[in-house]
């Protein structure tokens, strides 16, 4: 067969192991396998690179993609060339199947682009916010997480030293699940996600009642999407070619570390840990699950399985109906926050 493939939407590492893993086992079947790059924007405008043997030797430990990536959306409005560009490339390469790497966005149009126009596709769910449904990790989610703590580490040493709190912003626009994660591993003494409705009084009593019993620093962790009163929201930033929004711009941690210095007289410093949370090497974990994922994806399009997305579900790994999966996000369930609220509320 002659297989195309594309990674779309935010990076994140994992998805050279996935690459790898679903190019090798195309090689197993014996197929051809073309990369598109930057996303759906290589397919629109027929951008290609071979992805042969030689092409992913040696990528298992590179974060990003070699596929390079963009949020290109060729079934928004106004957009109707795109999908033209993309139909007319399916021919013009000759494409058997698709894979597409990606979060909600770039599988929602592999969806549709099988739903819709008959071309056989398979997803493979990739993003460090880990709110994709219908699969208990994507790869990304980990690797992310790992570097927000090792931030968190550090924070807390120079916290600790001038006696200052520090509010440290992680990405995640939707789903808390990077800031919890990173938050409950690194012991912040506070932790804040979009899916809890931000407290600002019982916040600030925290820190109050800690600095009182003689904690004379504190780290607060808190979800890019987290919005408070008084703040810029989610709603005032410009929006990308899916329509979200784009939080980094809210600069909601920074408003939280001046609302608490003003509210608690509390030396409070920022840092908006941003796309640093994106770079670096896959953890083990998200080598292993990228690897596992784009085996299975090969293995999806052999079998005939399309509009599938591969995911996780317990030790398996397992193909789900990629309309199913795009329908809504993994939210943080709230007894799961509660149940974490006793690590940072001493
Ligand atoms: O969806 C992944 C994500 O990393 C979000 O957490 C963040 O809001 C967004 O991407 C940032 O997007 P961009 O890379 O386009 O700035």
């Amino acid at each position: 067969m002659k297989i195309g493939m594309l990674t779309g939407g935010g990076d994140c590492p994992g998805l050279n192991p996935a690459i790898r893993g679903a190019v090798l086992r195309c090689l197993d079947y014996g197929d051809e396998v073309l990369g598109f790059t930057q996303g759906w924007k290589g397919l629109v405008e027929g951008n290609t690179m071979p992805l042969t043997l030689q092409a992913v030797e040696g990528i298992i430990n590179q974060g990003g993609t070699i596929l390079r990536s963009s949020r290109t959306n060729p079934f928004a409005q106004g957009k109707e060339e795109q999908l033209q560009g993309v139909l007319a490339n399916i021919k013009k390469f000759e494409l058997d199947a698709l894979i597409a790497l990606g979060g909600e966005d770039t599988l929602g149009v592999a969806s549709k682009l099988y739903t819709q126009h008959g071309f056989p596709t398979v997803g493979v769910p990739k993003t460090m916010d880990n709110d994709l449904d219908l699969t208990d990790y994507t790869f990304g989610f980990d690797s992310a997480a790992s570097v927000a703590l090792e931030a968190l580490d550090r924070l807390r040493d120079t916290a600790r030293s001038h006696d200052r709190v520090i509010v440290v912003e992680i990405m995640g626009r939707h789903a808390g699940w990077t800031a919890l994660w990173a938050g409950v591993g690194g012991g912040a003494d506070y932790i804040m996600i979009p899916e809890v409705p931000a407290d600002m009084d019982a916040l600030c009593s925290h820190l109050q009642a800690m600095y009182a019993r003689g904690k004379t620093y504190g780290l607060v962790a808190v979800s890019e999407g987290v919005e408070i009163a008084g703040a810029q929201k989610a709603e005032d930033a410009q929006l990308d070619a899916f329509g979200h929004h784009q939080l980094g711009e809210v600069g909601i941690g920074p408003a939280i570390a001046k609302e608490i210095e003003k509210r608690t007289g509390i030396p409070t410093r920022d840092v908006v840990l941003g796309h640093t949370v994106r770079g670096g090497a896959p953890t083990l974990f998200d080598r292993i699950l990228g690897t596992r994922v784009g085996i299975k994806a090969a293995d999806l399009v052999h079998k005939g399985q399309f509009g599938k997305m591969v995911a996780q579900q317990g030790t398996e790994i397992v193909a789900v109906p990629i309309e199913d999966a795009v329908k809504q996000w993994k939210l943080v369930p709230r007894a799961l926050y509660d149940e974490f609220t006793t690590t940072f509320s001493k």
